[in-house]
């Protein structure tokens, strides 16, 4: 069950686990309409540390107790904000969590803190059971780097993917991202939140089915 809440933030549920990725949520005018304190978490991913990605991060680790899984200066500036309860990684590392396996994908983008300090490298997540994979690609531009997920076992079912440009890869590029990655069913992510990222959600959704892939806009708040 994957639900979204705005710009680059979903809950994954994983064997029971509920996985929270790049929470912002307070800041985004779209929405508004979600009750912050109506998340729940049973581990936080944060992909990089720009403010669009971990602005609720600290609270909602410290109110749910979930485990976050960053990089090491995520780790580092999480622990200087009072949340102990974290896992680092970076890029390439793999582990085994009580829900499956983790792995830490290239991200080709920046990170830095809100408060202005070095953010480490951006990530990507591919999560794997023993049964199902999903790729989270987090900020990135289209990398040839992505080839490598589609060794990914069991092969991904889903992948969740920016769309929005500017600051990432756009439509087009995350089609050519789908077949780096040989995943034709793409969550996106990353779009309309700030005028630089609006998109036209007919066109990409056509332009996904013109190369026989599936984009799924869910709106927020809503699951699948
Ligand atoms: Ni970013
Ligand atoms: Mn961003």
């Amino acid at each position: 069950k994957t639900t979204y809440w705005g710009h680059a933030c979903f809950t994954v549920e994983v064997r029971g686990k509920k996985l929270l990725f790049d929470p912002f949520i307070t800041p985004n005018p779209l929405a508004a309409g979600i009750d912050i304190e109506s998340i729940e978490a049973d581990y936080i991913l944060l992909s990089h540390g720009h403010e669009d990605h971990v602005a609720d991060a600290i609270y909602l680790a410290k109110k749910t107790g979930a485990k976050v899984i960053c990089n090491w200066e995520l780790f580092v500036w999480l622990g200087k904000n009072g949340v102990e309860n974290a896992h680092p990684m970076n890029t390439g590392g793999s582990f085994r969590f009580d829900f499956g396996t983790v792995k830490c994908t290239v991200a080709q983008h920046s990170s830095s803190l809100p408060d202005g300090t070095y953010g480490g490298n951006p990530m990507g997540f591919v999560i794997s059971t023993d049964t199902e994979s999903f790729y989270y690609a987090g900020d990135t531009a289209l990398t040839l780097d992505m080839q490598l997920i589609s060794a990914t076992k069991p092969a991904l079912q889903l992948a969740l993917l920016p769309i929005g440009g500017n600051f990432t890869m756009d439509v087009n590029d995350a089609i050519k991202a789908s077949d780096f990655i040989q995943c034709n069913r793409v969550i996106g992510l990353h779009f309309d939140t700030f005028g630089y990222i609006k998109i036209d959600r007919e066109k990409a959704i056509q332009s996904f089915n013109e190369n026989n892939k599936e984009l799924i806009l869910l709106n927020i708040g809503e699951s699948i």
